[in-house]
């Protein structure tokens, strides 16, 4: 079985970084493998967590072990009259980074931009901070769905004998939240939109509303989302972390990683109403939408390596 990108489950440090880019006129293909080698190289010299992710117009130039089904991320919009909508700004290449010390996340980020000068651009960066106990800045812990760190894995990665295998698709995007409208709403009321209750609690709540988060994310498979009469379907691991930018903007950065990625494109429709969700879209779409938002693959570590070196 090929290895997945051992930083996917390697536990996050204290900070992230995260940087989108895309070729510029006249890329050399052979000056971005070598920057990416060198990146590579530093990380595993620093311990930093290191997840590189192509997109769909890059990938296929560099190798043939391309999964199934991997789409450039469309913008999703709700149909309801709201003009609500998770905007698509795919690009060719994600570095994620993470370390508990920002100052060796940020050194080797900017040393491999330096290296890729003239060949790809930086669309847009992120970083990124644990907040307590892995909470989001509503209040609500994030993460207590995910499959057990044991099962992360069957979840996560392509399985062996298909295309792509021991790799894993990704989709990126930050969050822009309206912290001022959700922190006027009742516990309560907050508690009704997730599904689940507020931190230091964090067991669902006896009903789940149609508008609830976890009604559009929580996949069942007799269709009846966020309850529990029937198992859980197509599941992800979900890695996001806040940020909080000096103009006052603050949210979420989403990523989560999955075997395939129609169930990342199937969350992201039923959020918005489509779809199942009969134009009911994700109550927390009222208080936060993306900004950005883009689908990756990392490919296992050998047909990484075999790209890069
Ligand atoms: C502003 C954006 C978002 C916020 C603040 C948020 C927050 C949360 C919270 C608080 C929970 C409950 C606790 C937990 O299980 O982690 C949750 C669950 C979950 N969220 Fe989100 N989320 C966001 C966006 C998304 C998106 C875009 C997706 C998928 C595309 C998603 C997928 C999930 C899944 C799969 C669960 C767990 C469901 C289960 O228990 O099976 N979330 N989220």
């Amino acid at each position: 079985m090929p290895t997945p990108q051992k930083a996917i489950f390697n536990g996050m440090g204290q900070n992230q970084w995260y940087v989108h880019l895309s070729r510029t006129e006249g890329a050399d293909l052979g000056v971005i493998k070598t920057a990416l080698s060198g990146l590579v190289t530093d990380c595993n010299a620093e311990g930093i967590n290191l997840t590189l992710g192509f997109g769909p117009g890059l990938l296929p130039e560099l190798t043939d072990d391309v999964p199934e089904d991997f789409q450039a991320y469309t913008t999703v919009e709700s149909t309801d009259g709201s003009g609500r909508q998770a905007k698509g700004t795919q690009e060719e290449l994600l570095l994620w980074l993470n370390h508990d010390d920002k100052d060796k996340v940020w050194k080797a980020q900017y040393d491999a931009r330096k290296a890729l000068e003239g060949h790809m651009a930086v669309a847009r960066e992120t970083p990124t901070f644990i907040y307590g106990e892995s909470l989001d800045m509503t209040g609500f812990k994030d993460g207590t769905g995910n499959p057990a760190d044991e099962d992360q894995p069957a979840v996560a990665v392509v399985p062996d004998g298909a295309s792509g295998a021991g790799g894993s698709h990704i989709i990126a995007q930050r969050w822009v939240h309206d912290l001022d409208g959700w922190n006027a709403l009742s516990v309560d009321q907050q508690e009704k939109n997730f599904g689940r209750k507020k931190f230091p609690e964090i067991e669902k709540t006896d009903q789940q509303e149609a508008y609830s988060h976890l009604s559009h994310v929580e996949l069942r498979e007799n269709g009846n989302h966020g309850n529990e009469e029937s198992g859980k379907r197509n599941e992800i691991a979900r890695r996001s972390t806040p940020y909080a930018f000096h103009d006052g903007t603050v949210g979420l950065y989403f990523m989560a990683f999955c075997k395939d990625q129609a169930p990342l494109r199937e969350r992201m429709r039923l959020m918005y109403g489509l779809d199942g969700a009969n134009n009911v879209r994700d109550a927390m779409t009222d208080y936060s939408n993306p900004a950005s938002g883009s689908f990756y693959f990392a490919p296992s570590e050998e047909t990484l390596a075999a790209i890069i070196n």
